[in-house]
C-alpha cells in the first residue's frame, strides 16, 4: 500500500488519472467495504442518506456499456462501428466504476442543495479513499449521466441522478499536476 509521511500529503499530491490510465487489479472486495465505508461517512443534514451507490465491476461495466452504446445508436443512428464501441467501452476501461447517486428530494426542513452537497462530498471521499488506498481514481459525469434511458437501464429512479462515476484503479503511472488557483484570487477576507 502506498504510505504518506503525513496525512496531508496524501492531499497534497492526490489528483485524478484518465479512465485509460488506470489498470488492474481494481479493489479487492476487502478494500471495496473500506472504500464504500468511507464514502458513506460524510456530512449529512439531517441524516437522511441521500445518496446510494452502485458498483460497475467485471461483467457488469460492460453490460452497463451496453445500455450506453443503445443509448447512443439512439441519437446518432449514423455512429460509425468504432464510435458504438468506445461507448460500449466507456465503464470498461477501469477496473471497477462505482456510481454515486443522488436521491435528493424535497424535505420540510433540509434544503434539497444541501442534499447534493452531501452527495459530491461522497464522491470526494471515496476518491480520496481510493488515493489513500494507493489507488488512483477520477470523478466523471459524461453525457449518458443525463441520459433517461441510461438511467433507467442503470435502474435510477426518477428523482435519482448521477452526481458521479468515480473509476477506480492502479496508476499506470504517476500524473502530472495541473495548474491550480492561486489562493489571492479565490479567497477575499471579510472585514
Ligand atoms: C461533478 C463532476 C463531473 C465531472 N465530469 C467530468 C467528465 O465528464 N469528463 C471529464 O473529463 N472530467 C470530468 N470532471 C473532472 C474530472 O474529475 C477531472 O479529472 C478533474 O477535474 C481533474 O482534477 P484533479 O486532478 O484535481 O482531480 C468532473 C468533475 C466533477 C466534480
Amino acid at each position: 500500500m502506498q504510505t504518506f509521511s503525513h496525512p496531508i500529503e496524501l492531499l497534497r499530491t492526490r489528483r485524478s488519472l484518465k479512465p485509460v490510465e488506470l489498470t488492474g487489479p481494481g479493489p479487492s472486495p476487502a478494500d471495496l467495504d473500506t472504500l464504500l465505508t468511507i464514502a458513506s461517512r460524510v456530512p449529512d443534514h439531517g441524516k437522511l442518506i441521500p445518496w446510494r451507490f452502485v458498483v460497475f465491476e467485471g461483467d457488469g461495466r460492460r453490460k452497463a456499456g451496453e445500455a450506453i452504446a443503445a443509448a447512443f445508436l439512439a441519437k446518432y443512428p449514423d455512429a460509425k462501428p468504432e464510435q458504438v464501441e468506445f461507448e460500449r467501452n466507456r465503464l470498461a476501461r477501469a477496473p471497477l466504476v462505482v456510481a454515486v447517486v443522488s436521491r435528493a428530494a424535497p424535505h420540510v426542513k433540509i434544503p434539497e442543495w444541501e442534499q447534493v452537497l452531501s452527495s459530491g462530498a461522497a464522491a470526494m471521499s471515496l476518491v480520496v479513499a481510493a488515493h489513500a488506498l494507493g489507488f488512483g481514481a477520477t470523478w466523471i459525469t459524461e453525457w449518458y449521466s443525463y441520459d433517461r434511458a441510461v438511467l433507467d437501464a442503470l435502474g435510477l429512479a426518477p428523482h435519482e441522478k448521477i452526481t458521479g462515476f468515480v473509476h477506480i484503479g492502479r496508476p499506470a503511472q504517476a500524473p502530472e499536476d495541473r495548474p491550480r488557483p492561486a489562493l489571492a484570487d479565490i479567497v477575499t477576507r471579510f472585514k
